[in-house]
């Protein structure tokens, strides 16, 4: 089996014998175990090692750090030691040049130009362009005994992106980046990491080189101007000091964002539509307080009236976070926990396990929206209890804009449909790398 350049470890390997831990077996590591039961592995681990323990998989050895003070630690970086780009090598080929790939000072400053594309003015456009394709989207669902959400709302996410990324209307291609988008986000995730004929991965080689190709192609029309995608945001977009991206970075940044903007929302959106259908009376208490905006579609000043569907919201990100451990590489020596680890070493920490931790949150395991009313407040029991976005320089660019499809959806979806799960419903999800049901979530979709 060749698991590739994931399993070759990188750099020197440093000595870690004074950690606690076990490596398993050669060559394939923990991998099965781990890709058997991610959360489980880790939980098991930490009762036997304590919070700081090696392991390994894909190869590499990784050190996790279990804890909301390492994820505070590790994130916030205050001496440079985490590399984002080595810790996510996973998505280099396809992804080499974008945001969370990038480190440092040469992160730091195409970050502020990036930023331009989500001040309010823009997040405006977009909302216009949101509630839209939602409309459409929605509007052509068929009411159904066994309605498949997953893959309605992939869809549908994908083609919000394709309008409010990309500026493209519907149709044929539309259809084809589309396509061509989808095998690239497969083959990020692909197990076999090589671009042999016929694999995934070349395929996803070939997605990446068309779209390029086809971005670059509309660069001149979007810098022509008066479009409001995010697209043609890139294109003008500057830094306080007038920094500003080129062809290049125009669309390996935009090809980034589209994979990062895509599963995570789709998968927090099949998380809340789950809750919803599996706990009524959530459904019935956010409906009610949609239907007191009492407009059809959510416009950009309301977006703070839906005070519930932000605690389902945040709750869903809690329970079921899209991306629940974050890898950094440390490119020096550092000191956490009373362990000194060397340089050179992968390390893991884990939204998703802090998120589970019974010292933070009252029965973790409990989907309790309510834990996030201001009186209860669990979240604030430690500045990174909850990180679904992550935190310190490589926090979610796209975090505002995330909340913000999900309210428009949630808005508009529950004045036109009611969910309810079938009896046979059976709560199986895969949980890396982004948390999807296994089953399509089938739910009973009614029209109102
Ligand atoms: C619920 C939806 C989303 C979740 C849970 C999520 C989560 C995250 C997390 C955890 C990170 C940090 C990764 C790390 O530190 O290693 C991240 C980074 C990033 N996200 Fe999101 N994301 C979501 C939606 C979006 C959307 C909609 C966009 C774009 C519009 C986006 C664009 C990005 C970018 C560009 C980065 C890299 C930031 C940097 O390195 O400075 N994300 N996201």
């Amino acid at each position: 089996m060749t698991l590739s350049e994931t399993i070759r470890p990188q750099g020197t390997a440093r000595p870690l014998d004074h950690v606690p831990g076990d490596l398993g077996l050669p060559i394939f590591g923990n991998t099965f175990a781990f890709l058997k039961d991610p959360f489980g592995f880790h939980q098991q681990r930490r009762e036997q090692y304590g919070p700081i323990y090696k392991f390994g998989v894909f190869g590499g050895r990784t050190v996790a750090l279990y804890g909301a003070d390492a994820l505070e630690y590790v994130l916030m970086d205050r001496e440079k030691n985490f590399s984002s780009r080595k810790g996510w090598r996973l998505l280099e080929r396809l992804f080499p040049d974008g945001l969370m790939l990038r480190d440092f000072d040469d992160h730091r400053g195409h970050r502020r130009i990036m930023q331009a594309a989500f001040k309010p003015k823009p997040m405006r456009d977009y909302m216009l362009h949101l509630n839209q394709g939602i409309a459409r989207g929605i509007g052509a669902w068929a009411p159904s005994d066994r309605f498949e959400f997953y893959p309605a709302i992939k869809d549908l996410t994908l083609e919000l992106g394709a309008s409010v990324f990309l500026g493209l209307t519907m149709g044929p291609e539309a259809a084809k980046v589309n396509q061509a988008f989808v095998d690239e986000i497969a083959a990020s995730v692909a197990v076999l990491r090589r671009p042999w004929p016929g694999s995934q991965m070349r395929r996803g080689v070939k997605a990446r080189a068309f779209l390029l190709t086809y971005f670059r192609d509309l660069i001149p029309a979007r810098r022509a101007g008066g479009e409001d995608d995010m697209f043609s945001q890139f294109c003008q977009a500057r830094s306080e000091d007038g920094a500003y991206f080129n062809d290049d970075e125009i669309v390996d940044h935009l090809n980034f964002l589209l994979m990062a903007a895509h599963d995570t929302t789709t998968s927090v959106l099949t998380t809340m539509i789950w809750a919803m259908a599996q706990y009524p009376d959530w459904q019935d208490a956010v409906r009610g307080e949609v239907l007191a905006v009492g407009s059809e579609q959510l416009s950009y000043d309301d977006l703070d009236k839906l005070e519930l569907t932000e605690r389902v919201l945040k709750e869903a990100l809690r329970f079921r976070p899209p991306v629940p451990f974050l890898p950094r590489f440390a490119e020096r020596a550092f000191e956490f926990g009373g362990y000194e680890i060397p340089a050179q070493t992968s390390v893991s920490v884990s939204p998703g396990l802090v998120h589970m931790d019974p010292e933070l949150w009252n029965q973790p395991t409990l989907f309790d929206p309510d834990r996030f009313s201001d009186n209860r407040a669990e979240d604030r029991r430690h500045r990174f209890a909850w990180t679904p976005f992550g935190g310190g320089a490589h926090k979610c660019i796209g975090m505002h804009f995330a909340i913000m499809q999900v309210r428009a959806f949630v808005h508009q979806f529950l004045q036109h449909y009611s969910v309810a799960l079938p009896d046979d419903y059976q709560n199986r999800w895969q949980a890396i790398p982004i948390p999807k049901p296994r089953d399509g979530l089938p739910v009973i979709l009614s029209r109102r």
